[in-house]
């Protein structure tokens, strides 16, 4: 998508080969016109399927979530992370690790949230090792919903999240691919 290519550019920051910083408009400050353009953007990608809920993952994932939960009209949903196990029976859990930070945790959704006849788009901000969108998917699963679709808004495509998550069967649509990250330099992937 050409306007989250090129805020990526204007305000996103290289920390190193690996990591984008994107405070300015999604991980810290939020530019909701853009969040409502990449909800729209959404919406034309998956207008041919059925969706009943948007779900997604606290915090960066739902800002856009909204948006698009907003000219759906469906729910919005959040799971929420917690660093210790949860006792809850009320709850689905599925465990992530994260690459990135070194850590593990849990993300939860209150079994009142998701429905076996749901048909759920799943949401989130970034797709790096695909750990975090795995374990949304596992949820889903458990609930016995449909994983309707995937949206991501932005894949860092050197990594293997999209692979991981395309050999569940699920196709990933990403907004803004990169390719390659630098300093000074962002590259993304010519579609
Ligand atoms: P994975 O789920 O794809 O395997 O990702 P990973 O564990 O590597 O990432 C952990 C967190 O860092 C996730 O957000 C993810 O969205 C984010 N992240 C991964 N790579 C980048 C990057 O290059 N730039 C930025 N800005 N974020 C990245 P989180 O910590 O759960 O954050 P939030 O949703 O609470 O903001
Ligand atoms: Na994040
Ligand atoms: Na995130």
């Amino acid at each position: 998508m050409k306007r989250l290519e090129e805020c990526i550019v204007k305000y996103g920051k290289a920390l190193n080969k690996d990591v984008l910083k994107v405070d300015a408009f999604l991980n810290h400050q939020i530019d909701p016109d853009l969040m409502m353009e990449l909800g729209k953007d959404f919406v034309e990608h998956f207008k041919d399927t059925p969706i009943t809920k948007v779900v997604t993952i606290e915090t960066s994932g739902i800002a856009p979530s909204v948006m698009l939960g907003y000219l759906l009209h469906v729910p919005v949903v959040f799971m929420k992370k917690s660093k210790s196990k949860i006792v809850d029976d009320n709850v689905y859990t599925a465990n992530i690790h994260s690459f990135t930070k070194g850590i593990d945790y849990e993300i939860t959704c209150s079994k009142d949230y998701l429905a076996k006849d749901d048909q759920v788009l799943f949401i989130d901000d970034f797709m790096a090792n695909g750990e975090a969108c795995i374990g949304g998917i596992k949820i889903i699963e458990q609930s016995g919903a449909s994983v309707a679709g995937i949206g991501i808004v932005i894949e860092k495509a050197f990594q293997p999240g999209r692979k991981k998550v395309e050999a569940l069967g699920y196709p990933v649509y990403s907004q803004a691919r990169i390719a390659s990250l630098d300093k000074d330099m962002i590259t993304f992937v010519e579609e």
